[in-house]
């Protein structure tokens, strides 16, 4: 099928390919509100929050930027001293290689960012007031994700709701922007998408969705009663995206003509 939806207004239309079905009368919120309950912004399902001061956000820049390196020379593509994560595109332009790339960096862990992460999810927590764990009970060990969208091309996910897998329904999702992130490429939501009941959404099975016969672990979304309209809410460097699991995210298309975007996917343990 074809996923047909709009950002900020705009139109997109990409092959979205898997089995679909229309969804049981459930919200699954309902039963798992518990990391935004009582937040002011528990009806739209997000909001944008100031989590790291200037010499974190150069931190964390410059340990991406290390780590992209090593993985670079892995590969045995020279990177120089000077890479830029926003010229990421132009050292790894196949397809294959960036799949390569992207298997290496699901070994990121907490500790090798040189952020203190346990700290962010205080900061994050004073502000939900809800308690928050890097450990999740569910996972065997800490999961980051550092998201690449290479521009102009399909380095996303289809719309989706991470909550659909057990192991993320009790989780806060907080999304950093690191590099080429703007108003053309940071990442879209759906604003009290949260609220929708499954009767009402067409999606996938777990791994049932693929984009460019690329899988993803997560059921997607290809269209809903009320359409697939999504906004991007767009935080600054700095700030983060926090939004409930449960929200539809995602198909963060990079429309910037040259820039790479880069971003921090976390998910902080509620429950
Ligand atoms: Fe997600």
């Amino acid at each position: 099928m074809h996923c047909q939806l709009t950002i900020d207004g705009q139109p997109f239309s990409f092959p979205l390919e898997g089995e679909f079905r229309w969804g049981r009368d459930e919200v699954l919120f309902e039963k798992h509100r518990g990391v935004i309950s009582g937040c002011d912004w528990q009806e739209q399902g997000y909001s944008v929050f100031p989590l790291l001061d200037k010499k974190e956000q150069e931190q964390l820049r410059e340990s991406i930027r290390q780590v992209l390196i090593r993985i670079l020379v892995e590969l045995n593509i020279a990177a120089p001293e000077t890479f830029r994560l926003e010229d990421y595109h132009q050292y790894v332009r196949s397809q294959a290689l960036h799949g390569q790339v992207i298997s290496k960096t699901r070994f990121l862990t907490y500790a090798g960012l040189g952020i203190d992460f346990g700290e962010m999810a205080l900061r994050i927590a004073r502000h939900t007031g809800h308690r928050l764990s890097l450990q999740n009970p569910l996972l065997e060990k800490e999961i980051i994700i550092l998201r690449i969208s290479r521009p102009q091309l399909l380095d996303i996910n289809p719309p989706h709701r991470d909550g659909y897998l057990d192991l993320w329904e009790d989780v806060l999702n907080v999304w950093v922007p690191v590099a080429g992130s703007n108003a053309h490429s940071s990442l879209p939501v759906i604003p009290g998408s949260h609220h929708w009941n499954e009767k009402d959404v067409l999606r996938t099975e777990a791994r049932g969705a693929a984009i460019n016969g690329l899988r993803y672990h997560v059921p997607g979304i290809v269209q809903s009663r009320y359409g697939l309209n999504l906004i991007r809410p767009n935080p600054a460097y700095g700030e983060a995206l926090l939004f409930t699991p449960f929200l539809i995210h995602g198909a963060a298309i990079n429309q910037n003509p040259g820039t790479t975007r880069m971003a921090l996917e976390l998910r902080f343990y509620g429950g």
